[in-house]
């Protein structure tokens, strides 16, 4: 019946130059009224939004799109033709002019004849007539089941709380909530396509014009004005200096992070390098040559390093659960992986007649071109005994997964020294000297240290505590997140996420539990390609378990278990020290498991 309206309202319409504005309004009347589209059949007993594709069973109800079955888009076609013929209208396919954007988006009408839909007009994201306009905060404040659950795409704003029970890509969707869904297309591109912006018109409510806000400062003075673009991806935990983690769901979704979603920790303004005028320093009992960034990369051979790199206090948030701590509120995901490439350090310092094993000195130190407002620089140092050990899997690196670095983590060069802890591996990396004692830096000196649990800032004594260098054993699962709600009447759970250990052990098991850590089930690793002892990069793992019966809640644990067969503690409250650094416990997410309803 509903179907009838609409062609009804679609001959009225036809020949007209309103066609674009009938289209619209097609797909509104069809979408109030709830439409089965083309190769869909409305189920009444379903929810108002639930379709069930003809050539699908209902397990797989919304896990295809209608034009994704090419049957469906077929017999849509030629209905299409028929239509077009029958009803004596005309059928453009046309390109988006308006926007460079998508310029693959497609003009025209949502034509249909009874029992059928056709789409031919998608121009995701245009600005629409008649649509209310809505501002940033409005949609922002709109990120949650029972606020609603608001997304932006270029200047639509679409109401997709219906839609998110049926997203095929499950409840990843979510972290668009209230937000653009553009960044996170860019990595899901499986979107881009007129099939899922025809589903997400569907869902159209307004239009929104907002330039977003930009990020630079206008203040002449201000140490930050330069610093670089960055993903709206990244959760920031501090804009001055700029920290931020990704989207813990998206953390273990590929082996190697894409730069732009890398974690970041920066202590200092991000500096900006003039190429030319670059070098790196060496004070060496030899000599103290400076190397330009061309040298770097024409006079040595590349050599790469697959290395995870987490920052001291991922996971610290759970730290602080027990007691405050100083710190950034770190997530999960203050560790990302990536491939580096560059300079071997012990190679370059061969060039030079300088052995690493026969240097007389206690430590090897690095500075970087952030400065402070005195003007001191960023410095980090590793005592020479690792180093020693590490000689030939450190590296000065000017490329990360394969592009120059980026600004972010540290261009042109950065240390990257394998297993060890991010905050000595320093970014912009400049100076290499060796030393009888530490860096004389605040972040050597005062920070990235452990202390036990009773220890706090009344009593606390930097001077005494090892500065950390090869990190513990950790892991984290990433999907299902904190507080997430599974399918109703789940049986199973399938966890994925990381595990890692510092100091190149490799992992050899991870354990999953669904029931707080009562009964274990060992997951499925994924392997890295690296040795035991050489493990610098993460090993992601997944698995399937049984869900205990009856329970509307369970919380979810991982452990992991490296090849020193190092275990993570079991709670954080036992390993709480004044930083929130080395937070490594199990980790627990608490998930609900709706009943099904009778
Ligand atoms: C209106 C908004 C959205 C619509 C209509 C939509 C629709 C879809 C559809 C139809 C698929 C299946 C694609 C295929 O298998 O060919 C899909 C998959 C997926 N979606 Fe979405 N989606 C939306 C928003 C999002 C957002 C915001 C995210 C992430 C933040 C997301 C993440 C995913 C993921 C991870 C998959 C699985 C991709 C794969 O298997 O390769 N989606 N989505």
């Amino acid at each position: 019946m509903a179907n009838f309206q609409c062609f009804t309202l679609a001959k009225r319409l036809s020949l007209d130059a309103n066609l674009k504005r009938a289209g619209l309004e097609i797909t509104r009347l069809c979408r109030s009224t709830s439409l089965p589209t083309a190769g869909n059949t409305y189920n009444p007993n379903a929810g108002s939004r639930t379709f069930h594709t003809n050539s699908e069973d209902s397990h797989q109800q919304g896990k295809r799109s209608k034009w994704r079955d090419s049957s469906a888009k077929k017999s849509a076609l030629v209905c299409a033709l028929a239509s077009a013929a029958g009803a004596g209208l005309y059928w453009t396919v046309s390109k988006d002019k308006n926007s460079d954007k998508h310029p693959k988006t497609w003009q025209g009408l949502r034509l249909s004849l009874p029992g059928k839909v056709f789409a031919a007009e998608i121009q995701p994201g245009v600005l629409r007539s008649g649509l209310p306009t809505y501002s940033a905060a409005d949609v922002a404040a709109h990120d949650s089941k029972e606020k609603g659950i608001w997304v932006i795409y270029g200047n639509g704003v679409y109401d997709i709380t219906e839609y998110v029970s049926q997203h095929p890509g499950g409840t990843k969707i979510l972290m668009a909530a209230g937000k653009s869904i553009e960044p996170f297309w860019e990595v899901y591109s499986v979107h881009k396509n007129d099939e899922i912006f025809e589903i997400m018109e569907s869902y159209r409510i307004g239009n929104i014009t907002e330039v977003p806000e930009k990020s630079k400062s206008s203040d002449a003075n201000d140490p930050y004005k330069d610093e670089p673009e960055r993903s709206p991806l990244l959760i920031p935990s501090s804009q001055k200096p700029f920290n931020a983690e990704p989207p813990v769901q998206m953390l273990a979704d590929q082996f190697l992070t894409p730069n732009d979603m890398f974690y970041v920790r920066n202590h200092l303004p991000v500096p900006c390098v003039c190429i030319d005028n670059f070098t790196l320093d060496l004070k060496l009992s030899t000599g103290s040559p400076s190397l330009t960034f061309q040298q770097l990369t024409k006079d040595f051979p590349k050599r790469s390093v697959t290395a995870a790199i987490q920052c001291a206090g991922n996971r610290r948030s759970e730290m602080v659960k027990v007691k405050p701590v100083k710190g950034l509120n770190w997530g999960s995901a203050a560790i990302s992986n990536a491939k580096f490439s560059g300079v071997s350090l012990n190679e370059l310092l061969l060039r030079y007649n300088v052995d690493i094993d026969t240097v007389r000195a206690k430590y090897i130190v690095f500075e970087g071109l952030d400065t402070q407002p005195d003007g001191s620089p960023y410095g980090a140092s590793i005592p020479l005994e690792l180093a020693r050990l590490l000689k030939n899997d450190i590296i000065v690196a000017y490329e990360m997964n394969g592009q120059p670095l980026p600004r972010d983590h540290g261009y042109p060069l950065r240390i990257i020294i394998p297993g060890v802890v991010g905050a000595r591996q320093v970014k912009w990396l400049n100076k290499i000297y060796f030393s009888p004692e530490e860096s004389t830096s605040h972040w050597q000196r005062r920070d990235y240290k452990g202390f036990n649990a009773s220890t706090d800032w009344h009593n606390v004594d930097f001077d005494k505590s090892v500065s950390i260098s090869q990190l513990p054993v950790i892991s984290a699962i990433c999907d299902p997140v904190e507080g997430q709600e599974l399918e109703e009447g789940a049986e199973e759970v399938t966890l994925k996420g990381y595990a890692w250990s510092g100091g190149g052990r490799g992992i050899i098991r991870v354990d999953v539990s669904a029931d707080g850590g009562k009964t274990w089930h060992e997951a499925t690793l994924k392997p890295n390609g690296q040795t035991p002892y050489h493990s610098y990069a993460w090993t992601l793992w997944e698995a399937d378990i049984p869900l205990p019966k009856g329970e509307t809640k369970t919380e979810l644990v991982v452990k992991a278990v490296d090849v020193s067969y190092n275990v993570q503690p079991d709670s954080v409250a036992g390993i709480w020290n004044l930083r929130g650094c080395l937070s490594n416990a199990w980790h627990r997410v608490n998930v609900k498991v709706p009943l099904v309803e009778a």
